[in-house]
């Protein structure tokens, strides 16, 4: 053969592998509204930085007479390229071959992507379209989906782990983004379910439809598997370059520094009255957060679920944090069972990931009720307060008004480790609210008696000079301060080193 021939062939099994599972396969794709695993490769990498790996492999199962029916690159296109000039490691499941499914070596591919990833340092990001086990492979696709968990877990806090479902993803298509750090969805094109609506009429006789049941909304809002919605793929890819743009490339450097341009020294006049005078008035936390942070910049994770707690990054004076914060708009800003586990899996993502952690509080207790009881309130809740305690990245909080009870403790409190605490003049921290405290402890008296007592409490407890008299509070700041005072703190914190005891993990309540 002379060299132009071969060159030739070489052009031939390009064109072949970047045509996937053909033309109409890919019709059907946009049609559906989604891009071809290429495009959306190229769509969220810089521009002329995707390096594909391992595009003529192909599978080997004969079963089924599957020999004859193989198509280069089987189904996954992997490699790396940059983000904002930064590694990433990328793989995206390509649904006109064999739906996107998993065989061995489809499986081998994203294996050898995340093994490169862990050794370099950089994240993987993973954009699921995936029917789940190719059915023709049997055993060699379960092993190919074990090989991945195995690995998702062994790099979990080590690198960032990044699922963009992006297609109906079922069966082991879900496991692997549920390991994963974040979980990005697409409203109406995006699915993900363990078994999809048809083997659940089997099986339980009910009728549900795919959007009900794995749709976006549904895990972005009913079961909090998923992290962010987009409208549509563009948009879900834009975001993920947003949400890197926080990030460091692995657990052993700090998160990149952006000048934004933002004053650190900008005080908001505007804070002083965000604070309602009547204690049981709510207001909105995000106000607060949008004005401190730089350029009201903030990337909310989980906007949509369990809104009684915000959490999501920002920056400050150029520094990515994390931020925590109770919203007293829903529920008073109680904390309950998945506001906790919200915001105890997003606390432990940025200790993982050295994100100093800012906690805003405003926060009348844990919600009671026989619901929250027996759904295991005690464990669940006890999940971010094991959070905040392990975590030892710097952790300031600002105490906006209430700061009662448990969650006194619980919320970033000085006593589980916290290296600033702030709170507005405003702050009320005490074990309970005034009209609790009086009716248990002065019980036997009259309603009017009662209501003199409530005063007196109110004006001796419900203030947070007697925290700040005993040292649990650090600074009584001056709303308008907040982001001055914060970004103060977390330049004097930016030294910190601490672990904890040497230990091979330790056992959150789960
Ligand atoms: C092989 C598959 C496949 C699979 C889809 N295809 N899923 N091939 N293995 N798992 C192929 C189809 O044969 C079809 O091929 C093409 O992909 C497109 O599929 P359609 O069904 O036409 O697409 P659509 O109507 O959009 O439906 C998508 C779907 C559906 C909802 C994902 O295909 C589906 O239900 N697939 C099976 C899901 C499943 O049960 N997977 C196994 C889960 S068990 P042609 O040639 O026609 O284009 C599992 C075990 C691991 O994953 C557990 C680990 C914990």
């Amino acid at each position: 053969m002379s060299l132009e021939s071969k060159i030739k062939v070489l052009e031939e099994k390009h064109k072949q592998a970047e045509l996937g599972g053909g033309k109409k396969r890919i019709e059907r794709q946009h049609k559906a509204g989604r891009k071809t695993a290429r495009e959306r490769i190229l769509t969220l990498l810089d521009p002329d930085t995707f390096v594909e790996i391992d595009k003529f492999v192909t599978h080997t199962a004969t079963d089924f007479n599957m020999q004859e029916n193989k198509i280069l690159g089987d189904g996954v296109v992997t490699g790396y390229g940059k983000i904002d000039g930064r590694l990433m490691y990328v793989f995206a499941q390509d649904f006109t071959v064999f739906g996107g499914s998993l065989s061995r070596a489809n499986a081998n591919k994203i294996i050898k992507i995340m093994d490169l990833a862990m050794k370099m340092g950089a994240p993987v990001i993973g954009l699921n379209d995936s029917g789940g086990a190719r059915i023709q492979e049997g055993v060699e696709s379960l092993a190919g989906y074990a090989d991945i968990f195995y690995r998702n877990v062994r790099a979990s806090g080590v690198i960032p782990q990044i699922s963009a479902i992006l297609g109906p993803c079922a069966g082991g298509a879900v496991y692997s983004p549920a390991i994963t750090d974040f979980i990005m969805m697409v409203k109406e094109t995006s699915y993900m379910f363990v078994t999809g609506p048809d083997v659940i009429k089997t099986v339980t006789h009910e009728e549900v439809t795919k959007e009900e049941l794995g749709g976006a909304m549904t895990h972005n809002k009913k079961s909090g598997v998923a992290h962010f919605t987009a409208e549509d793929e563009e948009q879900a890819l834009m975001m993920l370059r947003e949400l890197m743009g926080f990030l460091p490339l692995n657990n052993m450097e700090d998160p990149p520094i952006k000048v934004t341009g933002d004053d650190p020294k900008r005080i908001d006049k505007k804070l002083d009255e965000i604070i309602p005078s009547d204690p049981n008035k709510p207001y909105d936390m995000k106000e607060i957060i949008h004005s401190v942070v730089d350029n009201s910049h903030f990337l909310e994770v989980q906007p949509h679920y369990a809104q009684n707690i915000i959490v999501g990054f920002a920056r400050l004076n150029g520094r990515s944090v994390g931020i925590v914060a109770n919203q007293p708009q829903v529920l008073a800003g109680v904390l309950d069972i998945d506001s906790s586990t919200k915001a105890a899996r997003f606390v432990r993502f940025c200790d993982a990931f050295n994100i100093p952690i800012i906690t805003f509080e405003d926060v009348p207790g844990f919600l009671p009720g026989t619901t929250q009881e027996f759904g295991g309130i005690i464990k669940h809740g006890a999940k971010l307060l094991y959070a905040y305690a392990e975590a030892t990245v710097p952790k300031i909080t600002v105490i906006t008004r209430k700061a009662y009870g448990g969650a006194y403790d619980v919320m970033a409190s000085k006593h589980i480790g916290t290296d600033i605490n702030y709170a507005y003049p405003m702050a009320e921290i005490a074990v309970m609210g005034p009209e609790g405290a009086v009716n248990i402890i002065f019980r036997n008296l009259s309603p009017e008696e009662r209501k003199v007592k409530v005063q007196e409490y109110r004006d001796n407890f419900a203030s947070p000079y007697k925290a700040a008299e005993v040292g649990y509070i650090d600074e009584i700041i001056y709303p308008r301060n907040t982001r001055k005072k914060l970004i103060e703190a977390l330049e004097m914190t930016q030294t910190k080193s601490e672990s904890n005891p040497p230990k091979k993990h330790g056992n959150i309540p789960l």
